[in-house]
């Protein structure tokens, strides 16, 4: 079976950091969100992939190569506007030929992986696998409606949503989803919906199921979320010691220091993350953090957190719930502020 991958998109909700990465690579727990979906993707051996990526996806395409690091071969496709998922498969059409794929959103986040309902789609052999996970608030999904685990209906983004089953970013398919997408037309966002062709094809008759995923998943589309999943996968962190750490630091839970980093007259609490040449000196680090290769903190206090690379913390102590874009520098002083265009901010009184 191929796979789909989805790494194009706007990704609004993430400005500005959004305006100088893709979405899809922010990192979280020490890897970009793309790197943790083609993992799920290769424990249920797939090798075949094909990435969608907006224009010629440069950044995307010098992060992931030839997909040799993940033992997979990559095909990417381009994508001029983010014209809807369905838009995405059209384009794929030719990679896809016909066969069975998993078409998986690239900003999506699993822990727990996604070999249950692969091997009920080849049990089952629907016309369409979802995979649909319980939910507070359904409105911001695709939400279904499911009786002994098979659709009934299914409607994208409901003001008023008619279960708390949201539709999550992997879809098993057979070639008849290409059927369902030649029969819609895009929607009121102007986007050719994945959801649509889906929903035509349960009110054509064919047998779309659903399996309930109970472990953890996210979708990465704003600040909240990253976080949440950086928590989640930290959960599971395993300490490893590359760097050095002084006999004046205290190290505590799992914790891992990439190679060359150094941890001086510090406090670590884990799970932390801590990249590859690092210097952390006279500072206060975790819980629940992932700082990026070549930061710099100094007289820093840092918990709950995701710092991107050569970030630069100086004499702020009392840092959380945040993320920190590539090469930013947070310092004490006046409050004097650069801020980018649609950025959210929390200044305390
Ligand atoms: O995350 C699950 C949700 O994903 C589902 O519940 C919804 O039914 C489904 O429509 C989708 O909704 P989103 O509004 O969250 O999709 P988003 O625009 O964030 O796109 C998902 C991924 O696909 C993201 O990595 C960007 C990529 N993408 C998106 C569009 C619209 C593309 O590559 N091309 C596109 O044209």
């Amino acid at each position: 079976m191929k796979a789909l991958v989805l790494a194009g998109g706007a990704g609004t909700r993430l400005r500005p950091l959004s305006h100088s990465i893709p979405k899809q690579l922010v990192p979280v727990a020490g890897r970009p969100v793309l790197f943790h979906g083609l993992d799920a993707l290769r424990e249920i051996g797939i090798t075949e992939v094909g990435i969608i990526v907006n224009g010629v996806g440069r950044q995307i395409r010098a992060a992931v190569g030839d997909g040799s690091e993940f033992g997979m071969s990559i095909t990417y496709l381009r994508q001029d506007d983010p014209l809807g998922l369905a838009h995405c498969v059209m384009i794929a059409q030719d990679f896809l030929a016909g066969d069975d794929f998993v078409m998986y959103l690239g900003d999506n986040i699993f822990a727990g992986g996604l070999l249950t309902p692969m091997l009920e789609f080849q049990t089952f052999r629907p016309a369409v696998q979802l995979v649909v996970t319980r939910v507070d608030d359904p409105s911001q999904s695709g939400v279904a409606e499911v009786e002994n685990g098979r659709v009934t209906r299914l409607e994208e983004k409901p003001k008023q949503p008619k279960s708390d089953l949201a539709v999550t970013g992997a879809y098993f398919f057979t070639g008849e989803i290409h059927e369902g997408i030649r029969n819609i037309t895009p929607s009121k966002r102007g986007e050719w919906e994945i959801t649509d062709a889906i929903q035509w094809l349960v009110a054509a008759g064919r047998e779309v199921r659903a399996h309930v995923f109970e472990g953890f998943w996210k979708d990465t589309g704003n600040m909240g979320d990253l976080l949440d999943c950086n928590r989640a996968l930290l959960e599971g962190l395993v300490s490893d010691q590359r760097g050095s750490v002084d006999g004046s630091s205290e190290i505590v839970g799992p914790v891992v220091i990439g190679a060359g980093a150094r941890v001086e007259g510090s406090r670590i609490i884990g799970p932390v993350i801590v990249g590859p040449g690092c210097v952390i000196r006279g500072s206060d680090v975790g819980p629940y953090t992932s700082i990026g290769a070549a930061c710099t903190l100094t007289d820093a206090g840092l918990q709950n957190s995701v710092l991107l690379d050569e970030v630069s913390v100086h004499g702020v102590r009392a840092i959380e719930g945040s993320l920190v874009g590539r090469s930013a520098h947070v310092r004490r002083g006046p409050l004097r502020l650069v801020v980018g265009d649609n950025s959210r901010l929390e200044v305390p009184l």
